[in-house]
């Protein structure tokens, strides 16, 4: 590479092809005209050297442990900031003013009940379905009850949608919750933050006044912060992808929500949390940590490891923070506290883990706080699928908004049979 420009040799040719710098981050090699050049594509599973996009929104510095929206580190804003806020910055690039997030704060409440005849959705479900398999049908199922807002090609739609998709997701949320529990939905109430009326959903009762717990309420306002955008990873390239084609907002969420539910994804932190209770106690970890090393057992320790981060995940220190103080709020002396503050300890001064890079990532202390607040462990990515509409819907406006957007359709390395002709099936 020499002055702005990668050099290819191909055989005897040799093909020039531009270097892009961002602000901040790793150069990028333009290799679009490459097919049309040189004839051939580039290969790259788990696109782990792909930039799929230009975006403004988030920067993660993997090694150095630094994740920044729109410039602002992930510490500050979990400390000093609120999700609407964070929310607000996202969407629109800056900080909001104290009147602008009133009314950001404002149109976010006045969009979080959902079409009455959605409830009547929700009893299609059988009671013991996953929250995530509702999310995934419902939240596409907005796009049947929104007509008015899916052209994408009109901003003003654009802008109702992704309030909508912000303001329900909690009312959804909860709603899936009390339909798993068998208890009545809860309308949203319009006096209290985002949070604590997604908390007042899920946990009242209309027997019986709530009160939302302020500590809870900020734990939990926390969460979604540290969970809100991610750059491109694959729930956020799902929901692009979705949306490159020209497919309408809550269609994209619905595919992101979908991506999302894999245990390599979004569903870690259920299995992190299942895989702290089945250690049980410290003096059974060496077992757990031997199991991760051994090649041929498929075990690996959830909640540990980043395709990004090779340094502590910054939101996990956010989150093992955020966890002492609600287990200290709600009196809550949960044993797996210290069975993952061991599994940690040992695992960050073991050879494998050192070597490998492999820290904790966001969801290793992220299940045990749901889990004192509340939360059944099947509801732990649904939270994160709330949280993260904030980033999805973002990277979907930009995306929308990028002139250099173009459907996606990515090319492959084909390995099967040649041509061969049809042989009718009596002569088979
Ligand atoms: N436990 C034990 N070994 C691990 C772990 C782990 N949690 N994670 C990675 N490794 C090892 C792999 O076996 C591999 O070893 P090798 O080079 O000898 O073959 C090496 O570390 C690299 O791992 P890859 O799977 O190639 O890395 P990749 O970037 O593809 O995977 C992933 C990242 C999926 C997050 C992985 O670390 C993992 O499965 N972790 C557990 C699940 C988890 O916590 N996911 C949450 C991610 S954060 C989020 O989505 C919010």
């Amino acid at each position: 590479m020499a002055d702005g420009t990668a050099k290819l040799a191909l055989g005897d040719k040799s093909f020039d092809y531009k270097l892009m710098s961002g602000t901040v981050g790793p150069d990028v090699i333009d290799i679009r005209k490459l097919y049309a050049d040189a004839d051939v594509f580039t290969y790259d599973p788990g696109f782990t050297s792909t930039a799929s996009c230009q975006s403004g929104l988030t920067y993660i510095d993997g090694d150095a442990g630094v994740l920044l929206h729109r410039g602002y580190p992930i510490g500050q804003l979990a400390e000093q900031s609120s999700f609407m806020e964070v929310a607000y910055l996202l969407l629109k690039g800056e900080l909001p003013s104290a009147d602008e997030l009133k009314t950001f704060n404002n149109t976010i409440t006045r969009h979080t009940m959902v079409h009455e005849q959605l409830s009547t959705f929700f009893r299609g479900f059988r009671r013991d379905a996953h929250p995530m398999a509702v999310m995934v049908g419902v939240v596409g199922a907005l796009s049947a009850f929104y007509h008015d807002s899916t052209d994408i090609n009109d901003p003003v739609q654009r802008e109702i949608a992704s309030h909508r998709l912000i303001a329900k997701m909690p009312t959804i949320a909860a709603m899936a919750y009390k339909y798993s529990v068998g208890q009545p939905f809860v309308y949203p109430k319009n006096d209290l933050s985002y949070t604590g009326n997604f908390l007042r959903m899920t946990y009242s009762v209309p027997a019986e006044e709530y009160e939302v717990d302020p500590v809870i309420e900020a734990a939990m306002d926390k969460i979604f912060i540290l969970h809100a955008d991610h750059e491109q990873n694959a729930s956020t390239s799902t929901v692009r992808l979705a949306g490159s084609s020209g497919a309408n907002p809550f269609a994209c969420i619905a595919a992101g929500i979908a991506c999302l539910w894999g245990p390599a994804h979004g569903g870690a932190n259920e299995a992190a949390l299942n895989m702290l209770r089945e250690i049980g106690t410290p003096d059974r970890i060496p077992e757990y940590i031997a199991r991760a090393k051994n090649k041929d057992d498929p075990f690996r320790l959830m909640g540990f490891g980043h395709r990004v981060y090779k340094n502590y995940d910054p939101r996990a220190t956010v989150m093992q923070k955020t966890a002492k103080e609600v287990l200290t709020k709600l009196g809550v002396t949960d044993p797996i506290f210290d069975v993952a503050h061991e599994l940690e300890h040992i695992a960050l001064n073991d050879p494998y883990f050192i070597d490998k890079k492999l820290y904790p990532n966001v969801d290793f202390y992220s299940g045990i706080i749901l889990s004192a607040i509340g939360f059944p462990t099947t509801m732990f990515t649904v939270l994160f699928a709330l949280a993260r509409t904030v980033g999805w819907v973002a990277q979907w406006n930009e995306m929308i908004t990028d002139p250099a957007q173009k459907i996606g359709r990515p090319r492959q390395l084909y390995t099967g049979p040649t041509q061969r002709d049809y042989v009718p099936v009596s002569q088979r």
